[in-house]
């Protein structure tokens, strides 16, 4: 009898601590929804929004921001942690994009994966619909086999870099 209890206080634990995650990850959506209305994309005309959570619950939001040049567009997800960069943020929970695709999650692109992969593999992305609803995936999940960092510590060579 005292087991069956144990295991029901567990599972209300572990309800309440699901139910918890699941309210920071729509507020999260949530606040990439409200930074989508900001996106400059007068060439492709598809928004992108994209809120980062750093450790300390900062949130930093941003918008894809194109150019006429348009090479020198900026996605969504890079201006935001490059917001937070700037900021003194360099440790970051989970980052949440959005943008207008109702059949599918918008994915983020292979740029923006590098540039999240840089400050670790291991936080979330939440890939979302315009109706909240989302796929959790890990930054090491969405680029696997990466190159960060910590590659650059490994042996160099001690040639001169001149022809
Ligand atoms: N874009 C983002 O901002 N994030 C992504 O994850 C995918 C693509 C932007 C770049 C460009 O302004 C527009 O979406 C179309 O590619």
């Amino acid at each position: 009898m005292g087991d069956v209890q144990i295991t029901h206080e567990v599972r209300h634990d572990a309800a309440d601590r699901l139910n918890g995650h699941l309210a920071e990850v729509k507020e999260l959506i949530g606040r990439s929804l409200e930074a989508k209305k900001f996106a400059y994309c007068p060439y492709s005309k598809f928004r992108v929004g994209a809120a980062l959570l750093t450790h300390d619950g900062t949130v930093f939001t941003g918008c894809n921001v194109e150019n006429a040049c348009f090479c020198l567009g900026i996605c969504a997800e890079r201006t935001a942690i490059s917001k937070a960069v700037s900021e003194g943020y360099r440790d970051f929970k989970a980052i949440a994009i959005s943008s207008d695709m109702c059949e599918q999650f918008i994915s983020p692109c292979g740029g923006c994966r590098q540039f999240m992969r840089e400050f670790g593999a291991n936080w979330d992305v939440y890939l979302s619909k315009p109706d909240g609803s989302h796929v959790e995936m890990r930054v090491g999940d969405l680029l696997p086999a990466s190159f960060g960092p910590e590659d650059l510590k490994g042996k160099k060579s001690n040639i001169m870099n001149e022809f």
